[in-house]
């Protein structure tokens, strides 16, 4: 079964052809990080008429790539939720319409679902499949949660964060530091010229399986003016010109370094509580990031998606909604599929 995914929820517009939820016959990803990074962050409007530019030649070239045609296809997949109002508008609206056009059957898919099945895509860095049942740390821009996996397509939260999502409290902490956005990767690069142990900073106590990241990116803040002298009233847009390169690299490792800890705490903790897992799975943006990737396969052998995989992509889509309909999902009204810009992985 071939399947078409499109994914517009932020900044990225992509499509993907992927056989039997697993092999990726194609893979298009237009990235709009130049025009944003030039903005410091995603600008909803501007990410939306973006979308509206490059849906059509970006599943076009799906298509080709792949060497298939609308023939070929046996439904389309498309990312509803949760997202950007108007980014998830347009990818929606235009599965919608080739649903229609081309008379396939078309199914919606929660964006964290999709990232949980970047795991099972080849050509990926995983030999195997990951086994149920599993935890899956699912870890953007807009989420940090841990999930139990009783098996396909069923989800339940245990742990999720009670403020900013570890990969918003990478991008809030670089821009304190002076760095580009996305934060994640520029944070991880200059990382690599840093002392991870030059400056401690303190773990969250948050009870049970929980996150809170918006005391750490304060604690980043406070200890880089502690560092310069400079009274907590220093506005912090203005710290990175008092910061020589040395002590970037050495906040840049230190940060990962406690985000990591964290992050491999609570999965932990949630082994601890579930035992009978089977595999540990990293999902979304931030699983890109080459030391946490390390740490995992360290403390528990876990899957991590292949890098060009961990961030937005059609290709995930597809095998999720793959999985969807193997476990019995049936296809979206074409006519009336809505977005939910706000919506948890569980409904
Ligand atoms: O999953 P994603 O592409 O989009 C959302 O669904 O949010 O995740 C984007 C996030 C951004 O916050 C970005 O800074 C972070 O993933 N990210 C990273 C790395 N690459 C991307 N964070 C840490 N290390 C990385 N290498
Ligand atoms: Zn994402």
């Amino acid at each position: 079964m071939k399947i078409l995914g499109i994914e517009t929820s932020c900044d990225e517009t992509a499509a993907a052809v992927v056989e039997n939820g697993t092999r990726i016959l194609s893979n298009v990803v237009v990235s709009q990080i130049d025009i944003f990074a030039a903005y410091g962050g995603v600008i909803p409007e501007v990410a939306a008429r973006s979308h509206l530019e490059a849906i059509q030649p970006v599943i076009d070239k799906a298509l080709k790539d792949a060497g298939v045609t609308w023939d070929d296809i046996d439904a389309i997949a498309v990312t509803n939720a949760p997202g950007l109002l108007g980014s998830l508008l347009i990818g929606t609206l235009a599965a919608r319409t080739l649903a229609i056009l081309h008379d396939k059957p078309l199914y919606a898919v929660h964006h964290l679902k999709s990232h949980v099945y970047a795991n099972w895509l080849i050509p990926g860095e995983n030999t195997a499949t990951p086994t149920f049942p599993l935890l899956a740390l699912v870890i953007s821009g807009g989420h940090t949660q841990i999930l139990y996996m009783p098996g396909h397509n069923q989800f339940e939260i245990i742990g999720t964060t009670h403020d900013d999502a570890i990969g918003e409290c990478f991008d809030k902490v670089a821009k304190i530091l002076g760095l580009p956005y996305p934060g994640g990767p520029a944070i991880a690069n200059v990382a690599l010229n840093g002392d991870p142990e030059k400056y401690r900073l303190p773990h969250p106590k948050v009870e049970n399986l929980d996150f809170s990241f918006s005391g750490l990116k304060t604690a980043v803040l406070r200890t880089v003016q502690k560092e310069l002298n400079l009274p907590i009233s220093h506005p912090s847009h203005d710290l990175k010109n008092h910061l020589s390169e040395q002590q970037v690299a050495d906040f840049a490792a230190s940060f990962q370094k406690t985000a990591i800890d964290i992050l491999i705490e609570k999965l932990q903790a949630a082994l601890i509580q579930h035992p009978e897992v089977q595999s540990i799975v990293l999902a979304g943006g931030v699983s890109a990031n080459e030391a946490l990737r390390e740490e995992a396969k360290v403390a528990f052998g876990g899957f991590c998606p292949a890098k060009n995989l961990s961030g937005d992509n059609g290709a995930m889509v597809a095998a999720a909604a793959y999985y969807e309909i193997e476990s019995g999902v049936k296809p979206a009204d074409p006519y009336q599929l809505n977005i939910y810009p706000r919506i948890s992985i569980e409904n």
